[in-house]
């Protein structure tokens, strides 16, 4: 799973035991790739790490967003970033994709997303979802700049809701 990936890269094998064990999940669950971790372990294992990392839930939101797209998913979804040339149309796409992904497969609950096109500059994005996750949703806009090698500025409009300025390269 990313996460671990995350956690045992950046601080070794141990913390992320360590984190297992915090968030009450047996050391020897192993986490397939593709499966979809249930609403409850995503959300102990995300506490758990910021526990044990001493990550506030905001960082460590953010940090599982940044690496989840500029190191998971452009291995597990490379032509969805292939097929765009900047992070203003990958975002723009993120509907779309959430849409698709979870047609048709049970137990997935993908978030929606609703836009204000402001041209290539500006993108005004609200994020849609039950679970409320507007730290990791944050992150992982972020994550899209570090993909293409953008510079964004994200300003929050509401809990939900924020505008991305393309600022150029990074
Ligand atoms: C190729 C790119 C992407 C694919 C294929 C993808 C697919 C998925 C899938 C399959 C889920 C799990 C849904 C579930 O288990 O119920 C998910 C969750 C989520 N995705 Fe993506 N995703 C992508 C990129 C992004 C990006 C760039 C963002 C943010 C801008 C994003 C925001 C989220 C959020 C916040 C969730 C958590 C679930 C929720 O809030 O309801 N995703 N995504």
């Amino acid at each position: 799973m990313c996460l671990a990936e995350l956690v045992e890269k950046q601080f070794g094998h141990d913390a992320w035991q360590q984190v297992l064990e915090a968030a009450g999940v047996p050391a020897t669950r192993k986490f397939l790739m593709i499966e979809t971790t249930s609403d409850s372990d995503f959300e102990n294992l995300l506490l758990a790490t910021g526990q044990v990392l001493e990550w506030s839930e905001e960082q460590t939101s953010r940090a599982f967003g940044e690496h989840w797209c500029t190191v998971f998913a452009p291995r597990l979804y490379a032509q969805y970033f292939k097929r765009v040339t900047n992070a203003h149309d990958f975002l723009l796409q993120m509907n779309g994709v959430h849409g698709r992904v979870a047609q048709g497969v049970p137990n997935i609950n993908a978030p929606a997303f609703e836009y204000e096109d402001g041209g290539p500059g500006r993108l005004v994005m609200k994020y849609c979802s039950e679970r409320n996750l507007e730290e990791l949703w944050i992150g992982l806009i972020q994550g899209v700049g570090k993909a293409y090698n953008e510079r964004l500025v994200i300003n929050r409009l509401a809990k939900n809701k924020v505008e991305v300025l393309f600022a150029g390269p990074a």
